[in-house]
């Protein structure tokens, strides 16, 4: 991959300006410098190679040369979506999900930001906002897609099982394909970020639906019930054992099937 393959690549879709780079710190990083310096809507940083990748809370996200996909995608969202920011993650998560179901495969969202395959990871999404006073005025997308084998972090390092698309489907996937698939999914499901329907697709692959699972919360608290769907904000619903309904928001939250 390098600049011009990329820019002929994605000359048919919609975006703002794409850079790329062999190797970057993280495409985020790159990507929040390049918002507050006046990207355009819908402009594209896409690495090869991440030195310090990062999901959410820090958390460090693998991508070594030539396995996988990093890029990171800025916003400046208008008016109208800008009631309706909490669900961009959803947004995100199910274009990777369509990409990967155009493929055969039946990837499930874990909530709020993993993709999984085969109940493993195969992709994140790390958004992250740049604010003007009261206002966001740009949104950072970042996505990484696992894609040969060799992107997959040992295990000692993982907090959940993870897999790569190559690994799912038994041969080799071409990188550059999957990301006109998740960018062009992502166009056309953008004018759906405010409408019951993106709701609606979100929860068809949400992972763990009826199913029972456990949330750690970032302070320590735990809550136990059945997946339930999503809040009109993307926040889970879950149903504890007494069938009252509890609600888990956005925020340093880990969710795991309950055995
Ligand atoms: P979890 O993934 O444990 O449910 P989380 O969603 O909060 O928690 P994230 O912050 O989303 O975790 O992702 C970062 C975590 O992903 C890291 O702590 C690491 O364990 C794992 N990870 C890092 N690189 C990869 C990769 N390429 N593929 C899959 N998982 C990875
Ligand atoms: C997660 O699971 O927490 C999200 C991982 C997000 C990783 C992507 S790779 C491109 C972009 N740059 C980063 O540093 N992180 C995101």
């Amino acid at each position: 991959m390098d600049q011009n393959e990329l820019n002929k690549l994605l000359s048919k879709l919609k975006l703002g300006s794409i850079r790329y780079f062999d190797s970057l710190g993280s495409t985020n990083d790159e990507a929040l410098a390049w918002a507050t310096s006046g990207a355009k809507d819908m402009s594209l940083i896409v690495a090869d190679e991440q030195t310090m990748g990062r999901g959410r809370y820090d958390r460090p996200w693998f991508t070594p040369p030539g396995t996988a996909l990093a890029f990171s995608l800025i916003l400046r969202p208008a008016l109208e979506e800008r009631p309706h920011l909490s669900r961009l993650v959803g947004l995100a998560a199910l274009s990777i999900a369509q990409a990967i179901q155009a493929r055969g495969l039946y990837p499930e969202v874990k909530w709020p930001n993993d993709v999984l395959l085969n109940r493993r990871k195969v992709a994140g999404v790390l958004i992250e906002l740049v604010w003007s006073g009261e206002d966001v005025e740009n949104v950072v997308i970042g996505v990484g897609v696992n894609i040969t084998k060799r992107s997959v972090p040992s295990t000692d390092i993982l907090r959940f099982p993870a897999t790569s698309l190559e690994d799912a489907l038994g041969k080799p996937v071409e990188r550059g394909e999957i990301l006109y698939d998740i960018l062009a999914a992502f166009i056309s499901l953008r004018p759906q970020l405010g409408t019951d329907n993106l709701i609606k697709q979100w929860e068809k692959v949400l992972a763990y639906q009826g199913r029972q699972v456990q949330v750690e919360m970032g302070g320590g608290q735990t809550v136990t019930g059945k997946v339930a769907g999503l809040e009109s904000d993307g926040s889970l619903k879950l149903r504890d054992e007494d069938g009252k309904p509890v609600t888990v928001r956005f925020g340093d939250v880990r969710l795991r099937p309950f055995a």
